[in-house]
Protein backbone atom coordinates (compact mmCIF):
# COMPACT_ATOMS: atom_id res chain seq x y z
CA UNK A 1 0.00 0.00 0.00
CA UNK A 2 1.29 3.42 -0.56
CA UNK A 3 -0.78 6.70 0.67
CA UNK A 4 -3.29 6.63 2.40
CA UNK A 5 -5.66 3.54 3.21
CA UNK A 6 -9.18 3.76 1.84
CA UNK A 7 -11.73 1.55 3.74
CA UNK A 8 -15.12 1.47 2.97
CA UNK A 9 -17.69 0.25 5.82
CA UNK A 10 -21.37 -0.33 5.71
CA UNK A 11 -23.52 1.54 8.04
CA UNK A 12 -27.23 0.35 7.46
CA UNK A 13 -29.10 -0.37 10.11
CA UNK A 14 -27.99 -4.36 8.89
CA UNK A 15 -24.79 -4.13 8.96
CA UNK A 16 -24.91 -2.06 11.98
CA UNK A 17 -26.82 -4.75 13.53
CA UNK A 18 -23.81 -7.09 12.93
CA UNK A 19 -21.39 -4.97 14.09
CA UNK A 20 -19.38 -2.86 11.36
CA UNK A 21 -19.01 0.21 13.68
CA UNK A 22 -17.46 -1.69 16.06
CA UNK A 23 -14.83 -3.06 13.44
CA UNK A 24 -15.31 0.52 11.97
CA UNK A 25 -13.54 2.20 15.56
CA UNK A 26 -11.38 -1.14 16.16
CA UNK A 27 -9.47 -0.27 12.77
CA UNK A 28 -9.17 3.68 13.32
CA UNK A 29 -7.52 2.41 16.82
CA UNK A 30 -5.36 -0.16 15.12
CA UNK A 31 -4.33 2.32 11.85
CA UNK A 32 -3.70 5.17 14.69
CA UNK A 33 -1.06 2.89 16.60
CA UNK A 34 0.56 1.71 13.45
CA UNK A 35 0.88 5.22 11.88
CA UNK A 36 -1.29 4.74 9.05
CA UNK A 37 -3.23 7.29 7.31
CA UNK A 38 -6.62 5.99 6.40
CA UNK A 39 -9.89 7.01 4.88
CA UNK A 40 -13.21 5.83 5.91
CA UNK A 41 -16.24 5.80 3.46
CA UNK A 42 -19.93 5.27 4.73
CA UNK A 43 -21.48 3.37 2.78
CA UNK A 44 -25.19 1.43 2.57
CA UNK A 45 -24.81 -2.39 2.42
CA UNK A 46 -24.40 -4.75 -0.79
CA UNK A 47 -27.12 -6.85 0.67
CA UNK A 48 -25.14 -9.67 1.58
CA UNK A 49 -25.84 -10.03 4.75
CA UNK A 50 -24.72 -13.29 6.30
CA UNK A 51 -21.38 -11.59 4.87
CA UNK A 52 -21.61 -8.80 7.17
CA UNK A 53 -19.53 -6.58 8.39
CA UNK A 54 -17.82 -7.03 4.78
CA UNK A 55 -15.13 -4.23 5.04
CA UNK A 56 -14.08 -3.16 1.47
CA UNK A 57 -10.60 -2.18 1.04
CA UNK A 58 -8.83 0.10 -2.02
CA UNK A 59 -5.94 -1.84 -3.49
CA UNK A 60 -4.51 -1.46 -6.81
CA UNK A 61 -6.17 -4.65 -7.59
CA UNK A 62 -9.54 -2.62 -7.48
CA UNK A 63 -11.63 -2.93 -4.17
CA UNK A 64 -11.37 -6.24 -2.29
CA UNK A 65 -13.80 -7.67 0.43
CA UNK A 66 -13.13 -9.24 3.43
CA UNK A 67 -16.10 -10.28 5.65
CA UNK A 68 -17.16 -11.24 7.99
CA UNK A 69 -15.14 -8.87 9.95
CA UNK A 70 -15.12 -9.07 13.96
CA UNK A 71 -13.76 -6.91 16.37
CA UNK A 72 -11.06 -10.07 17.34
CA UNK A 73 -9.86 -10.08 13.22
CA UNK A 74 -8.51 -6.68 12.73
CA UNK A 75 -5.14 -7.04 14.01
CA UNK A 76 -4.23 -10.11 12.13
CA UNK A 77 -6.40 -8.97 8.81
CA UNK A 78 -3.74 -5.71 9.10
CA UNK A 79 -0.57 -7.99 9.59
CA UNK A 80 -2.26 -10.36 6.65
CA UNK A 81 -1.68 -7.28 4.49
CA UNK A 82 -5.16 -6.34 4.49
CA UNK A 83 -5.10 -2.98 3.41
CA UNK A 84 -2.94 -4.40 0.09
CA UNK A 85 -5.54 -6.86 -0.46
CA UNK A 86 -3.39 -10.08 0.40
CA UNK A 87 -4.80 -13.21 0.97
CA UNK A 88 -6.67 -13.92 4.76
CA UNK A 89 -9.36 -16.30 5.78
CA UNK A 90 -12.24 -13.70 5.58
CA UNK A 91 -10.99 -12.15 1.83
CA UNK A 92 -14.05 -12.52 -0.28
CA UNK A 93 -12.10 -10.87 -3.35
CA UNK A 94 -13.48 -8.75 -5.65
CA UNK A 95 -17.05 -7.96 -4.46
CA UNK A 96 -18.89 -7.68 -7.80
CA UNK A 97 -17.10 -11.20 -8.68
CA UNK A 98 -18.64 -13.09 -5.45
CA UNK A 99 -21.41 -15.49 -6.98
CA UNK A 100 -24.16 -13.95 -5.30
CA UNK A 101 -23.52 -10.54 -6.49
CA UNK A 102 -22.43 -11.61 -10.04
CA UNK A 103 -25.41 -13.34 -10.90
CA UNK A 104 -27.55 -9.98 -9.91
CA UNK A 105 -28.98 -7.47 -12.61
CA UNK A 106 -28.55 -4.11 -10.48
CA UNK A 107 -30.73 -1.61 -11.78
CA UNK A 108 -32.04 0.09 -8.69
CA UNK A 109 -29.56 -1.17 -6.47
CA UNK A 110 -26.70 -0.16 -8.78
CA UNK A 111 -25.19 2.15 -6.21
CA UNK A 112 -26.25 0.95 -3.28
CA UNK A 113 -22.78 -0.32 -0.78
CA UNK A 114 -20.58 1.05 -3.60
CA UNK A 115 -21.29 4.94 -3.26
CA UNK A 116 -20.47 7.39 -0.48
CA UNK A 117 -24.60 7.13 0.72
CA UNK A 118 -24.63 11.39 0.84
CA UNK A 119 -22.07 12.14 -1.49
CA UNK A 120 -23.79 14.47 -4.22
CA UNK A 121 -20.21 13.54 -6.50
CA UNK A 122 -20.65 9.84 -6.33
CA UNK A 123 -23.99 10.39 -6.73
CA UNK A 124 -23.49 12.30 -10.35
CA UNK A 125 -20.53 9.93 -11.25
CA UNK A 126 -22.18 6.65 -11.23
CA UNK A 127 -25.19 8.01 -13.28
CA UNK A 128 -26.91 10.05 -11.13
CA UNK A 129 -29.88 12.56 -11.89
CA UNK A 130 -29.59 11.86 -15.55
CA UNK A 131 -33.16 10.60 -14.94
CA UNK A 132 -34.28 13.79 -13.60
CA UNK A 133 -32.71 16.03 -16.46
CA UNK A 134 -34.84 13.76 -18.93
CA UNK A 135 -37.96 14.47 -17.25
CA UNK A 136 -37.04 17.86 -17.18
CA UNK A 137 -36.42 17.95 -20.72
CA UNK A 138 -38.64 15.59 -21.91
CA UNK A 139 -42.04 17.22 -20.12
CA UNK A 140 -44.92 15.67 -18.01
CA UNK A 141 -46.52 13.98 -20.97
CA UNK A 142 -44.29 12.40 -22.70
CA UNK A 143 -42.24 11.66 -18.84
CA UNK A 144 -45.36 9.52 -17.49
CA UNK A 145 -45.92 7.57 -20.89
CA UNK A 146 -42.37 6.20 -20.97
CA UNK A 147 -42.76 5.56 -17.90
CA UNK A 148 -45.95 3.57 -18.41
CA UNK A 149 -43.77 2.08 -21.46
CA UNK A 150 -41.85 0.41 -19.39
CA UNK A 151 -44.20 -1.84 -17.63
CA UNK A 152 -43.41 -0.94 -14.04
CA UNK A 153 -45.75 -2.00 -11.81
CA UNK A 154 -46.10 -1.22 -8.02
CA UNK A 155 -43.28 -2.36 -5.64
CA UNK A 156 -45.46 -2.55 -2.59
CA UNK A 157 -47.50 -5.29 -3.16
CA UNK A 158 -50.73 -4.37 -5.40
CA UNK A 159 -48.46 -4.19 -8.59
CA UNK A 160 -50.63 -1.51 -10.47
CA UNK A 161 -48.98 0.01 -12.99
CA UNK A 162 -47.43 3.09 -12.22
CA UNK A 163 -47.16 4.92 -15.65
CA UNK A 164 -50.99 4.64 -15.76
CA UNK A 165 -51.32 6.04 -11.81
CA UNK A 166 -49.58 8.65 -12.46
CA UNK A 167 -51.40 9.72 -15.40
CA UNK A 168 -54.09 9.76 -13.42
CA UNK A 169 -53.09 12.43 -11.44
CA UNK A 170 -51.56 14.99 -14.13
CA UNK A 171 -55.04 14.41 -16.18
CA UNK A 172 -56.91 15.19 -12.64
CA UNK A 173 -57.22 18.86 -12.11
CA UNK A 174 -56.09 20.62 -8.82
CA UNK A 175 -54.06 23.89 -7.65
CA UNK A 176 -52.26 21.75 -4.97
CA UNK A 177 -50.87 18.17 -5.97
CA UNK A 178 -48.92 15.91 -3.42
CA UNK A 179 -46.11 12.79 -4.62
CA UNK A 180 -46.07 10.62 -1.41
CA UNK A 181 -44.14 7.83 -0.68
CA UNK A 182 -44.93 4.87 1.23
CA UNK A 183 -41.64 3.67 3.19
CA UNK A 184 -43.71 1.78 6.29
CA UNK A 185 -42.02 -1.36 5.10
CA UNK A 186 -44.23 -3.60 7.47
CA UNK A 187 -44.08 -6.90 5.45
CA UNK A 188 -42.21 -9.40 7.32
CA UNK A 189 -38.71 -10.60 5.65
CA UNK A 190 -38.47 -7.53 3.64
CA UNK A 191 -35.71 -4.44 4.04
CA UNK A 192 -35.44 -3.47 0.20
CA UNK A 193 -36.88 -0.08 1.12
CA UNK A 194 -34.66 0.12 4.18
CA UNK A 195 -31.52 -0.79 2.24
CA UNK A 196 -31.81 1.39 -0.65
CA UNK A 197 -33.14 4.63 1.72
CA UNK A 198 -29.99 4.23 3.62
CA UNK A 199 -27.47 2.79 0.88
CA UNK A 200 -28.51 5.10 -1.69
CA UNK A 201 -31.39 7.82 -0.64
CA UNK A 202 -30.49 10.12 -3.96
CA UNK A 203 -32.14 7.76 -5.96
CA UNK A 204 -35.45 7.47 -3.96
CA UNK A 205 -35.35 11.42 -4.19
CA UNK A 206 -34.89 11.64 -7.50
CA UNK A 207 -37.36 9.36 -8.24
CA UNK A 208 -39.78 11.25 -6.38
CA UNK A 209 -38.94 14.42 -7.97
CA UNK A 210 -39.20 13.00 -11.52
CA UNK A 211 -42.91 12.19 -10.17
CA UNK A 212 -43.62 15.91 -8.79
CA UNK A 213 -42.34 17.65 -11.59
CA UNK A 214 -44.24 15.09 -13.90
CA UNK A 215 -47.94 15.12 -12.34
CA UNK A 216 -47.25 18.97 -11.39
CA UNK A 217 -46.71 17.76 -7.49
CA UNK A 218 -45.13 20.51 -5.89
CA UNK A 219 -44.65 18.71 -2.49
CA UNK A 220 -43.96 14.99 -1.77
CA UNK A 221 -43.58 13.62 1.63
CA UNK A 222 -42.15 10.50 2.87
CA UNK A 223 -43.46 8.36 5.43
CA UNK A 224 -40.82 6.36 7.04
CA UNK A 225 -42.01 3.49 10.33
CA UNK A 226 -40.12 4.92 13.52
CA UNK A 227 -38.44 1.47 13.89
CA UNK A 228 -36.02 2.79 11.00
CA UNK A 229 -34.07 5.77 12.62
CA UNK A 230 -31.05 5.12 10.41
CA UNK A 231 -33.62 5.61 7.56
CA UNK A 232 -34.75 8.92 8.32
CA UNK A 233 -31.40 10.06 9.32
CA UNK A 234 -29.58 9.39 6.24
CA UNK A 235 -32.81 10.79 3.87
CA UNK A 236 -32.93 13.84 5.89
CA UNK A 237 -29.38 13.96 5.47
CA UNK A 238 -29.63 13.71 1.48
CA UNK A 239 -32.87 15.85 1.26
CA UNK A 240 -30.95 18.63 3.46
CA UNK A 241 -27.76 18.12 0.63
CA UNK A 242 -30.20 17.84 -2.66
CA UNK A 243 -32.19 20.95 -1.52
CA UNK A 244 -29.02 23.14 -0.61
CA UNK A 245 -27.79 22.15 -4.17
CA UNK A 246 -31.00 23.69 -5.84
CA UNK A 247 -31.86 19.89 -7.42
CA UNK A 248 -34.77 19.81 -4.98
CA UNK A 249 -36.64 22.92 -3.38
CA UNK A 250 -38.14 25.88 -4.94
CA UNK A 251 -36.48 25.79 -8.62
CA UNK A 252 -35.67 21.84 -9.45
CA UNK A 253 -32.34 22.02 -11.36
CA UNK A 254 -33.14 25.59 -12.91
CA UNK A 255 -36.35 24.43 -14.48
CA UNK A 256 -38.68 26.78 -12.56
CA UNK A 257 -40.71 24.17 -11.51
CA UNK A 258 -40.45 23.48 -7.49
CA UNK A 259 -40.74 20.31 -5.52
CA UNK A 260 -39.74 19.95 -1.75
CA UNK A 261 -39.86 17.28 0.32
CA UNK A 262 -40.15 16.32 3.71
CA UNK A 263 -40.15 13.28 5.91
CA UNK A 264 -43.14 12.20 8.44
CA UNK A 265 -42.30 9.35 11.03
CA UNK A 266 -45.37 6.72 11.43
CA UNK A 267 -45.76 5.21 15.15
CA UNK A 268 -45.40 1.58 13.68
CA UNK A 269 -48.75 0.33 12.43
CA UNK A 270 -48.86 -2.10 10.17
CA UNK A 271 -52.16 -1.13 8.37
CA UNK A 272 -50.39 2.43 8.31
CA UNK A 273 -49.00 0.91 4.97
CA UNK A 274 -52.36 0.38 3.50
CA UNK A 275 -52.02 3.93 1.45
CA UNK A 276 -55.27 5.61 2.70
CA UNK A 277 -54.85 4.76 6.12
CA UNK A 278 -51.12 6.50 5.58
CA UNK A 279 -52.75 9.11 4.30
CA UNK A 280 -54.77 9.87 7.22
CA UNK A 281 -51.81 9.43 9.44
CA UNK A 282 -49.65 11.53 7.59
CA UNK A 283 -52.78 14.26 7.95
CA UNK A 284 -52.20 13.75 11.73
CA UNK A 285 -54.73 11.43 12.51
CA UNK A 286 -55.36 7.84 13.70
CA UNK A 287 -54.52 5.59 10.19
CA UNK A 288 -57.22 4.09 9.35
CA UNK A 289 -58.56 2.72 6.39
CA UNK A 290 -60.60 4.23 3.83
CA UNK A 291 -63.43 3.68 1.78
CA UNK A 292 -62.81 3.83 -2.60
CA UNK A 293 -63.45 5.81 -4.38
CA UNK A 294 -62.69 8.40 -4.68
CA UNK A 295 -59.22 7.17 -5.39
CA UNK A 296 -56.35 9.21 -3.84
CA UNK A 297 -55.22 10.19 -7.36
CA UNK A 298 -58.48 12.20 -7.35
CA UNK A 299 -58.86 12.72 -3.79
CA UNK A 300 -55.83 11.99 -1.61
CA UNK A 301 -53.47 14.01 1.46
CA UNK A 302 -55.76 16.68 2.64
CA UNK A 303 -58.82 16.13 -0.10
CA UNK A 304 -55.98 16.42 -3.14
CA UNK A 305 -54.86 14.78 -6.11
CA UNK A 306 -51.91 12.43 -4.91
CA UNK A 307 -49.55 10.04 -5.91
CA UNK A 308 -48.86 7.19 -3.73
CA UNK A 309 -45.78 4.91 -4.66
CA UNK A 310 -43.47 2.41 -2.59
CA UNK A 311 -39.99 3.41 -2.16
CA UNK A 312 -38.83 0.60 -4.96
CA UNK A 313 -41.44 1.82 -7.70
CA UNK A 314 -40.17 5.15 -7.19
CA UNK A 315 -36.26 4.41 -6.84
CA UNK A 316 -36.77 2.51 -10.58
CA UNK A 317 -38.07 5.34 -12.07
CA UNK A 318 -34.18 7.13 -12.68
CA UNK A 319 -33.04 4.22 -13.99
CA UNK A 320 -36.07 3.90 -16.56
CA UNK A 321 -35.69 6.97 -17.34
CA UNK A 322 -32.11 7.08 -18.10
CA UNK A 323 -32.09 4.17 -19.59
CA UNK A 324 -35.14 4.06 -21.67
CA UNK A 325 -38.57 1.98 -21.08
CA UNK A 326 -37.26 -0.89 -23.44
CA UNK A 327 -33.88 -1.53 -21.55
CA UNK A 328 -36.32 -1.57 -18.62
CA UNK A 329 -38.72 -4.04 -20.53
CA UNK A 330 -36.01 -6.14 -21.75
CA UNK A 331 -35.66 -7.79 -18.10
CA UNK A 332 -38.67 -9.77 -16.67
CA UNK A 333 -41.13 -12.37 -18.04
CA UNK A 334 -45.05 -12.21 -19.08
CA UNK A 335 -46.91 -9.01 -17.58
CA UNK A 336 -44.36 -8.52 -14.59
CA UNK A 337 -41.28 -6.67 -16.63
CA UNK A 338 -38.34 -4.84 -14.92
CA UNK A 339 -36.30 -6.27 -12.00
CA UNK A 340 -37.14 -7.12 -8.89
CA UNK A 341 -35.33 -6.89 -5.62
CA UNK A 342 -35.96 -10.23 -3.97
CA UNK A 343 -35.30 -10.32 -0.06
CA UNK A 344 -33.88 -13.47 1.45
CA UNK A 345 -35.18 -14.31 4.90
CA UNK A 346 -35.94 -16.30 7.91
CA UNK A 347 -33.86 -19.72 8.18
CA UNK A 348 -32.13 -19.11 4.61
CA UNK A 349 -28.71 -19.93 4.43
CA UNK A 350 -27.48 -16.93 2.50
CA UNK A 351 -29.56 -14.17 3.61
CA UNK A 352 -29.54 -10.97 1.42
CA UNK A 353 -31.36 -9.27 -1.30
CA UNK A 354 -31.26 -10.40 -4.68
CA UNK A 355 -32.07 -8.13 -7.78
CA UNK A 356 -32.79 -9.67 -10.79
CA UNK A 357 -35.62 -9.67 -13.38
CA UNK A 358 -38.68 -11.57 -12.91
CA UNK A 359 -38.97 -14.83 -13.87
CA UNK A 360 -36.65 -17.22 -11.64
CA UNK A 361 -38.16 -20.40 -10.47
CA UNK A 362 -39.10 -20.08 -6.03
CA UNK A 363 -37.09 -23.46 -5.67
CA UNK A 364 -33.82 -22.11 -7.69
CA UNK A 365 -34.48 -18.49 -5.35
CA UNK A 366 -34.37 -20.45 -2.31
CA UNK A 367 -32.08 -23.67 -2.69
CA UNK A 368 -29.43 -22.61 -5.23
CA UNK A 369 -29.37 -18.53 -4.83
CA UNK A 370 -29.93 -18.59 -0.89
CA UNK A 371 -28.19 -21.78 -0.62
CA UNK A 372 -31.25 -23.87 1.54
CA UNK A 373 -31.91 -23.48 5.10
CA UNK A 374 -29.23 -22.04 7.50
CA UNK A 375 -29.89 -24.75 9.68
CA UNK A 376 -28.72 -27.22 7.17
CA UNK A 377 -32.52 -28.81 7.55
CA UNK A 378 -34.66 -29.68 4.99
CA UNK A 379 -36.90 -26.62 3.61
CA UNK A 380 -39.91 -27.35 4.23
CA UNK A 381 -41.89 -24.31 3.64
CA UNK A 382 -41.48 -20.69 2.05
CA UNK A 383 -43.55 -17.34 3.21
CA UNK A 384 -43.93 -15.44 0.15
CA UNK A 385 -44.95 -11.63 0.17
CA UNK A 386 -45.34 -10.82 3.94
CA UNK A 387 -47.32 -11.78 6.26
CA UNK A 388 -50.40 -11.91 4.18
CA UNK A 389 -48.42 -14.00 1.65
CA UNK A 390 -49.03 -17.75 0.59
CA UNK A 391 -47.02 -20.81 2.25
CA UNK A 392 -45.86 -22.83 -0.21
CA UNK A 393 -44.28 -26.40 -0.26
CA UNK A 394 -42.10 -27.90 -2.13
CA UNK A 395 -44.53 -28.97 -4.86
CA UNK A 396 -44.85 -25.35 -5.79
CA UNK A 397 -41.28 -24.76 -6.19
CA UNK A 398 -41.20 -24.27 -9.90
CA UNK A 399 -43.78 -21.82 -9.65
CA UNK A 400 -41.88 -18.78 -11.44
CA UNK A 401 -41.67 -15.08 -9.25
CA UNK A 402 -43.87 -13.05 -11.46
CA UNK A 403 -47.10 -11.53 -9.92
CA UNK A 404 -49.67 -13.74 -12.52
CA UNK A 405 -48.14 -16.91 -11.81
CA UNK A 406 -48.12 -16.73 -8.19
CA UNK A 407 -51.68 -15.12 -7.71
CA UNK A 408 -52.41 -18.67 -10.34
CA UNK A 409 -50.73 -20.41 -7.33
CA UNK A 410 -52.63 -19.53 -4.87
CA UNK A 411 -49.96 -16.76 -3.66
CA UNK A 412 -48.63 -12.96 -3.37
CA UNK A 413 -45.45 -11.83 -4.65
CA UNK A 414 -46.42 -8.72 -2.93
CA UNK A 415 -42.89 -6.59 -1.63
CA UNK A 416 -40.74 -9.29 -2.61
CA UNK A 417 -39.87 -10.95 0.75
CA UNK A 418 -39.45 -14.80 0.98
CA UNK A 419 -39.25 -16.20 4.23
CA UNK A 420 -37.79 -19.84 4.45
CA UNK A 421 -38.70 -22.46 7.01
CA UNK A 422 -37.24 -25.99 7.79
CA UNK A 423 -38.82 -29.25 8.51
CA UNK A 424 -39.31 -28.23 12.44
CA UNK A 425 -41.82 -25.70 11.37
CA UNK A 426 -45.73 -26.20 12.91
CA UNK A 427 -47.83 -24.75 10.32
CA UNK A 428 -50.62 -24.95 12.29
CA UNK A 429 -49.38 -22.34 14.55
CA UNK A 430 -47.93 -20.43 11.64
CA UNK A 431 -51.59 -20.56 10.24
CA UNK A 432 -52.68 -19.24 14.19
CA UNK A 433 -49.95 -16.29 13.68
CA UNK A 434 -51.57 -15.15 10.36
CA UNK A 435 -55.26 -14.62 12.42
CA UNK A 436 -53.67 -13.57 15.52
CA UNK A 437 -51.50 -11.01 13.44
CA UNK A 438 -54.42 -9.72 11.76
CA UNK A 439 -56.89 -9.52 15.47
CA UNK A 440 -53.75 -7.37 16.85
CA UNK A 441 -52.91 -5.04 13.54
CA UNK A 442 -57.09 -4.45 12.08
CA UNK A 443 -57.77 -1.18 12.52
CA UNK A 444 -61.03 -2.11 13.27
CA UNK A 445 -63.10 -0.53 10.49
CA UNK A 446 -64.80 -3.74 9.35
CA UNK A 447 -66.43 -6.78 11.10
CA UNK A 448 -65.03 -9.74 8.65
CA UNK A 449 -61.22 -8.61 9.54
CA UNK A 450 -62.08 -7.48 13.40
CA UNK A 451 -64.18 -10.40 14.59
CA UNK A 452 -63.20 -12.88 11.63
CA UNK A 453 -59.77 -12.71 13.19
CA UNK A 454 -60.25 -13.39 16.13
CA UNK A 455 -62.83 -16.46 15.27
CA UNK A 456 -60.42 -17.77 13.36
CA UNK A 457 -57.97 -18.66 16.24
CA UNK A 458 -60.35 -19.96 18.08
CA UNK A 459 -61.47 -22.60 15.29
CA UNK A 460 -57.31 -22.88 14.70
CA UNK A 461 -57.21 -23.74 18.13
CA UNK A 462 -60.14 -26.76 18.11
CA UNK A 463 -58.84 -27.93 15.02
CA UNK A 464 -55.54 -28.89 16.87
CA UNK A 465 -56.97 -29.90 19.72
CA UNK A 466 -59.34 -32.46 17.93
CA UNK A 467 -62.27 -30.99 18.30
CA UNK A 468 -64.33 -31.46 15.57
CA UNK A 469 -61.58 -31.86 13.32
CA UNK A 470 -63.29 -31.88 9.84
CA UNK A 471 -66.34 -29.59 10.52
CA UNK A 472 -63.84 -26.97 11.83
CA UNK A 473 -61.87 -26.98 9.03
CA UNK A 474 -64.79 -26.59 6.46
CA UNK A 475 -65.81 -23.59 9.04
CA UNK A 476 -62.31 -21.92 8.82
CA UNK A 477 -62.65 -22.19 5.03
CA UNK A 478 -65.86 -20.66 5.20
CA UNK A 479 -65.26 -18.30 7.39
CA UNK A 480 -61.48 -17.21 4.98
CA UNK A 481 -64.11 -16.36 2.40
CA UNK A 482 -66.14 -13.75 4.20
CA UNK A 483 -63.00 -12.57 4.97
CA UNK A 484 -61.57 -12.42 1.50
CA UNK A 485 -64.80 -11.43 -0.11
CA UNK A 486 -66.10 -8.65 2.64
CA UNK A 487 -63.01 -7.08 4.28
CA UNK A 488 -62.48 -3.79 3.44
CA UNK A 489 -58.98 -3.69 2.52
CA UNK A 490 -56.08 -6.42 1.86
CA UNK A 491 -55.41 -6.81 5.78
CA UNK A 492 -58.18 -8.51 6.41
CA UNK A 493 -59.39 -9.60 2.70
CA UNK A 494 -55.37 -11.30 2.44
CA UNK A 495 -55.20 -13.56 5.68
CA UNK A 496 -56.81 -16.19 4.11
CA UNK A 497 -53.96 -16.99 1.77
CA UNK A 498 -51.60 -17.87 4.64
CA UNK A 499 -54.14 -19.66 6.73
CA UNK A 500 -55.64 -21.68 3.70
CA UNK A 501 -52.34 -22.49 2.15
CA UNK A 502 -51.15 -23.86 5.51
CA UNK A 503 -54.52 -26.40 5.74
CA UNK A 504 -54.03 -26.95 2.10
CA UNK A 505 -50.83 -28.46 1.91
CA UNK A 506 -49.47 -29.12 5.40
CA UNK A 507 -53.02 -30.64 6.76
CA UNK A 508 -50.81 -32.90 8.92
CA UNK A 509 -49.74 -30.32 11.07
CA UNK A 510 -53.42 -30.06 12.01
CA UNK A 511 -54.24 -33.14 12.63
CA UNK A 512 -55.76 -33.39 9.73
CA UNK A 513 -55.32 -36.35 6.38
CA UNK A 514 -53.89 -35.07 3.12
CA UNK A 515 -56.48 -34.89 0.49
CA UNK A 516 -56.07 -36.76 -2.68
CA UNK A 517 -54.39 -35.01 -5.12
C1 LIG B 1 -52.34 -3.86 5.32
C2 LIG B 1 -51.53 -3.31 4.21
C3 LIG B 1 -50.23 -2.90 4.44
C4 LIG B 1 -49.48 -2.35 3.40
N1 LIG B 1 -48.18 -1.98 3.66
C5 LIG B 1 -47.45 -1.40 2.68
C6 LIG B 1 -46.13 -0.95 2.96
O1 LIG B 1 -45.62 -1.10 4.05
N2 LIG B 1 -45.45 -0.37 1.94
C7 LIG B 1 -46.01 -0.20 0.69
O2 LIG B 1 -45.36 0.36 -0.18
N3 LIG B 1 -47.24 -0.62 0.41
C8 LIG B 1 -47.98 -1.21 1.38
N4 LIG B 1 -49.26 -1.61 1.10
C9 LIG B 1 -49.78 -1.36 -0.26
C10 LIG B 1 -50.30 0.07 -0.38
O3 LIG B 1 -51.66 0.10 0.04
C11 LIG B 1 -50.23 0.61 -1.81
O4 LIG B 1 -50.75 -0.35 -2.68
C12 LIG B 1 -48.82 0.97 -2.26
O5 LIG B 1 -48.19 1.83 -1.36
C13 LIG B 1 -48.89 1.65 -3.61
O6 LIG B 1 -47.61 1.85 -4.12
P1 LIG B 1 -47.06 1.04 -5.38
O7 LIG B 1 -48.11 1.14 -6.45
O8 LIG B 1 -45.82 1.75 -5.75
O9 LIG B 1 -46.84 -0.36 -4.93
C14 LIG B 1 -50.05 -2.20 2.11
C15 LIG B 1 -51.35 -2.61 1.88
C16 LIG B 1 -52.08 -3.17 2.91
C17 LIG B 1 -53.47 -3.61 2.65
S1 LIG C 1 -59.82 -5.30 6.57
FE1 LIG C 1 -59.14 -4.91 8.69
S2 LIG C 1 -57.53 -3.40 8.48
FE2 LIG C 1 -58.68 -3.40 6.55
S3 LIG C 1 -60.27 -1.85 6.82
FE3 LIG C 1 -61.17 -3.75 7.50
S4 LIG C 1 -60.76 -3.77 9.71
FE4 LIG C 1 -59.41 -2.24 8.85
Amino acid sequence: MSGKARLYIPRDAGALGMGSSDVEYALIAALKKRNIDAEFIHTGSRGLYWLEPMIEVATSQGRIAYGPVQVGDVENLLDAGMLDGKAHALRLGKPEEIPFLKRQSRLTFARCGIVDRINLDDYRALGGWQGLEKALSLGPAATVDLVTKSGLRGRGGAGFPTGIKWKTVLDTAGAQKYVCCNADEGDSGTYADRMIMEGDPYTLIEGMAIAGVSVGATKGYIYIRSEYPHSIHVLQRAIDRATAAGIIGANVMGSGKAFHLEIREGAGAYVCGEETAMLDSLEGKRGQVRAKPPLPAHKGLFGKPTVINNVISLASVPWILANGADGYMNFGMGRSRGTMPIQLAGNVKHRGLFETGFGLALGEIVDDIGGGTASGRPVRAVQVGGPLGAYFPRGLFDTKFDIEAFTAAGGLVGHGGVVVFDDTVDMAKMARFAMEFCAIESCGKCTPCRIGSMRGMEVIDRIVKGDRRDDNAALLAELCDTMKFGSLCALGGFVPYPVMSALTHFPEDFGLAAKAA
